[in-house]
């Protein structure tokens, strides 16, 4: 098994260019879908969830090609299958997004229940929701572990639906079967994710019909047809947040360059309150946790615009480090405390009661065999390894590969120590 090596590494120094977003480039490709012309999508990140997503969209008769280092064009002339595979499926929560391109292109979808991080029940009963106030019937077998969406003889027809909770899947996947259904569909209490913005954008340049995407209300006009289209990804909010933590906790200085400062806005605010400067450009961050004390703040997460539930575990990691006392509330996963046991056998003092994790500041971090449970944990414990006394050996590492490209070479090319081993 694969693992990383973690030197202590003294402060992190030098400039860092954000990928293009995982969570936006899984929604664009699964929308690919939805035309049999040719779609391009250029800063596409390398990384396993994109090489999962390539071999589900193939399975269901995608012709897919790397045009160049990070473009992709996608030509779906057919869909030869309705079914999404089981192990490809298994792997990866995201391949549900499929559900809605294929029910609206061929009126039928049947998804074996997804996998992904081991971050909690994680439910689809809101896309599920969504899609049968288009008028899909909805069959759901527990026991043989699938469920199958079928459109009636006229297809989908649009409506109103309020989402219970602004699910960012749910959205993206209602979206999706919305565009080609008859009429018109509004998404109450919607996700407002930079993703899902980013989603509308290219299904708008397909030929869809989308208005309010970043808003709490998403209004679709359904068409008869979506045409090919190119599209550059959006930044990776969660990347480049990860790496300001990075900064932060190292007490370096890192110029993080291809973020939007707008999209991180809480994390920001957060560090600033901790006493981290950070310059705020254009298409760029200079992130200064060099200049003065760090002192504890308290991190609540919350659908976007709050505080992202994927920054929480690097947050936390950072906050054990820091002069004080600061408290983590988890509200959009239920089980999203994993890193807590990880950080704790590496000196962290940490106590949780249910969402609620109390972090003691001060700690002195010391290098041990840690476990990536998820890959936001995994990221978090990489961060806490480059402050800890001697070496952090971090398993299960293939949870990193899923979502941060380059990983490693991004971390050396700021003067961090780390290795990958096979064993
Ligand atoms: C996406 C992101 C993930 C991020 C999360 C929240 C992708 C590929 N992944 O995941 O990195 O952590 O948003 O920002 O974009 N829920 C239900 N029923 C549903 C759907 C969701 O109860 O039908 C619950 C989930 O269990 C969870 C919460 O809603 O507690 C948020 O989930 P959701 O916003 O759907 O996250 P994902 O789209 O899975």
């Amino acid at each position: 098994m694969a693992k990383y090596l973690v030197h202590q590494s003294g402060p992190l120094s030098g400039e860092v260019v954000i990928s293009g977003a995982k969570n936006a480039v899984l929604p664009l490709m699964a929308a690919a879908l939805l035309s049999e012309d040719k779609c391009v999508i250029r800063d596409v990140p390398q990384l396993r969830d994109v090489a999962f997503m390539k071999e589900i969209l193939a399975s269901l008769g995608a012709e897919i090609e790397d045009v160049e280092e990070n473009t992709i064009s996608i030509i779906t002339e057919d869909i030869i299958s309705t079914e999404a595979r089981f192990d490809l499926v298994n792997k990866m929560r995201a391949s549900i997004l499929v559900m809605g391109p294929l029910l609206a292109r061929k009126g039928r979808a049947r998804m074996p229940l997804p996998g992904g991080c081991a971050i909690g029940a994680r439910p689809i009963d809101l896309h599920l929701k969504g899609l049968e106030a288009l008028g899909a019937e909805i069959i759901f077998n527990e026991a043989e572990s699938y469920v199958e969406a079928r459109a009636g003889g006229q297809g989908l027809i649009g409506d109103t639906i309020y989402l219970d909770f602004p699910s960012v899947g749910a959205t993206e996947n209602i979206m999706m079967a919305a565009v080609l259904a008859e009429g018109i569909t509004y998404i109450e209490n919607a996700a407002e994710e930079p993703e899902i913005v980013d989603l509308a954008n290219f299904l708008n340049k397909m030929g869809a019909k989308i208005k309010g995407a970043g808003t709490d209300t998403i209004k679709i006009e359904g068409v008869k047809h979506l045409g090919g289209a190119k599209h550059t990804v959006i930044p990776d909010r969660i990347e480049a947040g990860t790496f300001m933590l990075a900064a932060a906790i190292t007490r370096g200085n890192v110029r993080i360059t291809n973020a939007v400062p707008d999209h991180l806005k809480p994390i920001i605010a957060k560090l600033r309150e901790c006493g981290v400067r950070i310059e705020v450009g254009d298409e760029y961050l200079i992130v200064r946790g060099d200049l003065g004390p760090q002192s504890a703040t308290d991190i609540k997460t919350l659908p976007y615009p709050g505080f992202p539930t994927d920054i929480q575990s690097p947050f936390m990691a950072f906050l054990t480090t820091v002069e004080g006392t600061g408290t983590v509330i988890e509200t959009v996963f239920e089980n999203r405390f994993m890193h807590v046991s990880q950080l704790r056998k590496m000196g962290a003092s940490i106590e949780t009661a249910g969402n609620k994790a109390i972090v003691k500041g001060g700690a002195v971090l010391r290098g041990t065999q840690v476990m990536a449970t998820d890959l936001r944990a995994g990221a978090a414990l990489v961060l806490a390894g480059l402050v800890a006394e001697g070496i952090t050996e971090i398993s299960e590492i293939y949870h990193i590969e899923r979502g941060y490209e380059k990983f490693i070479e991004k971390f050396r090319g700021l003067g961090a120590q780390i290795e990958k081993t096979e064993e």
